[in-house]
């Protein structure tokens, strides 16, 4: 697996309800010797997903970390929370298309899962279209260019 930045580690982070499944995705990454820097939380009790948000979020917009890959329940709530940073541009997929379109046209540097609503598979599946897809630029560097307020 080629993946976009084999030079940094990839942040992670979730709330209780996706607790296991990011778990799992560092399990796999790691089967294939790429690093995650995991930004919790670390167990399945009940927590508050902007704890572990913003952390993981300033960690990718400094550039320690990239790209990064978050999830709770449904991803709303922890999508919300890491797009509140000017230098995050964080896209709720659950499907590989949605990954690789964000990817191509948005240049999303976190992958958020709704944890409660995909199986496992397609998360790993989501994951690897995500980590190897490279941004199009042209058209769409201007477009991202007029995000920041
Ligand atoms: C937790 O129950 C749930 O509200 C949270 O994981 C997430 O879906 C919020 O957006």
């Amino acid at each position: 697996m080629t993946i976009i930045r084999p030079d940094k580690k990839v942040a992670m982070c979730s709330d209780h309800a996706g607790f296991e499944l990011k778990n799992a995705i560092i399990d796999y990454l790691g089967a294939k010797g790429i690093a995650t820097d995991d930004f919790g939380t670390s167990s399945s009790e009940s927590c508050d997903y902007p704890d572990f948000a913003h952390p993981c979020a300033m960690a990718v917009e400094s550039g320690k970390d990239y790209p990064g890959i978050a999830m709770c329940g449904t991803g709303n709530g922890i999508a919300m929370t890491l797009n509140k940073h000017q230098g995050i541009r964080a896209a709720l997929c659950w499907t590989p298309e949605l990954a690789r379109l964000a990817r191509e046209h948005n240049d999303a540097n976190i992958l958020v899962l709704p944890a409660r609503f995909i199986d496992k598979d397609t998360a790993l599946t989501i994951v690897e279209t995500f980590l190897s897809t490279p941004f199009e630029g042209g058209r769409h560097e201007r477009r991202i260019d007029k995000i920041p307020l």
